[in-house]
């Protein structure tokens, strides 16, 4: 018996819905931008964990010091609480895609890939609301802070609205399928903790009246269908834009960029260094990534995408990588 679940990358925040609005990624040209985990049968005392993949190097050696021994001891204990039930030992294979401390949702990709996995490998004990619900705090663990805006669209899929109220976490809202997203990693790493960290501890009257405007306003032109209204709204001149800017080289020229070319909107993904652009023309999307790739992208490391919003979320693929 044996499982293989993937879990796409996720832009988080979306500018205008800091902790609140994130979507998951997609690049048009098929490529894999996600973590995918094998769950298997073994034996022993304890998981046995791999990783594969062009980060695996990145990841600790100790297989302790891994997301995936936590998500495996977490979900033993739920599962024991909830079912009363034993998981027996398993090895997981982590296949790490994805570039840590990117801003494309890299540890919620492992996190949700891991624990859907186990899920899966069990029959699906959990419920969707009950997963999401522990991958958030699996996430919160990592970066400090419980915020679901990359682990609910990584799982779910589609641009998700957290909500966090009446045992909802997150719904889908509608989005614009035309629109192109994208997405350039320089290749350097800033940890979400690190960015958080940044960011001031209260905000201004004016400015939290603003942020309210603006999301509400970003999710009306989205359900009646307002593309030049949503994409005026979907900026970030208030919460984190202004205050992480300075973290990533070369950010002031991507948004030069953006605005010079025509394109709809630009901004951080999640907490960067990745920064995003979206366009509705293809071929204004492919000369913006051979734009980003020449004049943003640092190193070998780096790398840019194409993508539209990801409408499956995570899914199992198949038994073996
Ligand atoms: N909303 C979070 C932040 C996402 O911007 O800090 C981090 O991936």
């Amino acid at each position: 018996m044996s499982v293989v679940v993937y879990a796409p990358a996720s832009t988080a925040n979306v500018s205008v819905g800091f902790d609140s609005l994130g979507a998951a990624l997609s690049p048009i040209d098929g490529q894999l931008l996600g973590d995918r985990v094998l769950v298997e049968a073994a034996s022993g005392d304890d998981v046995i964990i791999e990783n594969v993949g062009p980060y695996a190097h990145k990841l600790p050696a100790d297989p302790k010091q891994n997301i995936l021994y936590d998500c495996y001891h977490y979900f033993v204990k739920q599962y024991a609480e909830h079912h009363s039930k034993v998981l027996g030992c398993v090895k997981m294979t982590l296949e790490k895609n994805l570039p840590i401390g990117s801003g494309l949702g890299s540890s919620a990709c492992s996190v949700v890939a891991a624990l859907e996995g186990l899920n899966a490998y069990l029959d699906s004990p959990f419920n969707k609301e009950q997963m999401l619900i522990m991958m958030g705090e699996l996430e919160g663990q990592i970066s400090g802070s419980v915020h679901y805006d990359n682990v609910a669209p990584c799982y779910l899929g589609g641009m998700q609205l957290m909500l966090q109220e009446a045992g909802v976490t997150s719904q889908a809202i509608p989005h614009f399928e035309d629109w192109y997203w994208i997405v350039a990693y320089p290749g350097i790493n800033i940890s979400t903790a690190q960015a958080r960290s940044i960011l001031p501890a209260q905000y201004r009257r004016q400015d939290t009246l603003e942020f309210g405007r603006n999301l509400a306003g970003f999710v009306h032109a989205s359900y009646s269908k307002q593309p030049e209204l949503a994409a005026a709204l979907l900026k970030d001149n208030i919460v984190a834009e202004p205050y992480r800017a300075k973290l990533i080289p070369g950010f002031d020229e991507v948004r030069s960029y953006a605005a010079q070319s025509g394109a709809l909107a630009s901004g951080i993904s999640g907490s960067g260094p990745t920064v995003y652009i979206v366009t509705p023309v293809l071929e204004q999307a492919e000369r913006t990534k051979a734009w980003l790739e020449q004049h943003f992208i640092q190193n070998e490391d780096g790398f840019c995408h194409v993508c539209k919003i990801d409408e499956q979320g995570t899914r199992v693929t198949g038994t073996s990588l």
